[in-house]
């Protein structure tokens, strides 16, 4: 499967330069700039420990950077998590993150924006609603699941489903808001080789949706789902961008065989210094 074709009027520009995060005496970030430009899926692989998480939460304003600067569309970016979604940032976490008190339906729904959720919220507490707002979210959940490929999950209690699809619908919970920019955390994380063959097609179709086109970044563990969906990828070890370039050019770093050197990935894998990835 080759990634989809960079359609460049859809979704955020993304670009972090030089970022750095300590936690105490420990960097986990080290200079780090990348770039993710509109309709494009950026992966950001390494190894255990190499700061993939750290990154990511840096993006989403969970982990404030210690030196450098973001920008979104070329603006400063200074990220918070509650307001992510007025910005057009969509995530789905490592794990699941499901409201067990809900069903699936209600869980997508939750994601929507404020607005689009002002209805769906007031009638969880009882409260009077637009029945209308609430119908029409509702019918977007379900439409968004039947994409996904679990709309018959939708009356399903999350913790009675399999985790592939408790994934997707943490997956259908983000798109809901129709982001511009989508960050997922370790997609492929606990799912089988066939589950991450259908999670590649998902994701390769994202950037491309009608009236939802989105740039992606996806930090992922797993390669071969990495290679096969990313127009580019970004290496990073020891918090520091060791490679970066499109899968092919990655592929035959030799850094980046030896960063892995150990770890189970499987063979082939070797970045680049300063890929088109690399913000100026
Ligand atoms: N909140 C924190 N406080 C202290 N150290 C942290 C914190 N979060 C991460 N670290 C450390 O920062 C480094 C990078 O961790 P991070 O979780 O970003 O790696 P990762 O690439 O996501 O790893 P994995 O593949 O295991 O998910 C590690 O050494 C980790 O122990
Ligand atoms: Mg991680």
């Amino acid at each position: 499967m080759s990634p989809p074709p960079t359609d460049t009027a859809a979704g955020t520009d993304l670009v972090l330069r030089d970022v750095g995060v300590r936690f105490g005496g420990l960097v986990a970030l080290d200079g780090v700039s990348l770039r993710v430009p509109p309709g494009r899926i950026v992966g950001v692989i390494g190894p255990n420990g190499a700061g993939k998480t750290t990154l990511f939460n840096v993006v989403c304003g969970f982990v404030p950077p210690t030196s450098g600067s973001l920008t979104l569309d070329g603006r400063p970016f200074r990220p918070r998590p509650h307001r992510l979604t007025r910005l057009g940032i969509a995530r789905t976490l490592q794990g699941v993150g499901l409201f067990p008190g809900l069903t699936v339906v209600e869980n997508v729904m939750a994601g929507a924006n404020h607005a689009a959720r002002a209805g769906f919220t007031t009638a969880l507490f009882g409260l009077p609603r637009s029945d209308r707002d609430e119908r029409r979210l509702r019918e977007q959940a379900l439409d968004l699941l039947t994409e996904l490929g679990v709309g018959r999950h939708a009356a399903a209690a999350p913790g009675t489903l399999p985790y592939a699809v408790r994934k997707r619908v943490a997956l259908a919970r983000a798109l809901i808001a129709r982001p511009r920019l989508l960050l997922l955390d370790e997609p492929a994380g606990g799912l089988g080789a066939e589950d991450i063959d259908e999670l590649a097609e998902l994701i390769t179709a994202l950037p491309g949706r009608a009236d939802a086109a989105c740039s992606i970044m996806l930090v992922e563990h797993h390669m071969d789902l990495v290679m096969s969906v990313c127009h580019e990828i970004v290496v990073l070890d020891f918090g520091k961008v060791i490679a970066a370039g499109t899968p092919e050019q990655v592929r035959d770093d030799p850094l980046v065989t030896e960063a892995y050197l150990g770890a189970d990935v499987p063979a082939g894998v070797t970045g680049t210094a300063e890929g088109p990835v690399v913000a100026p």
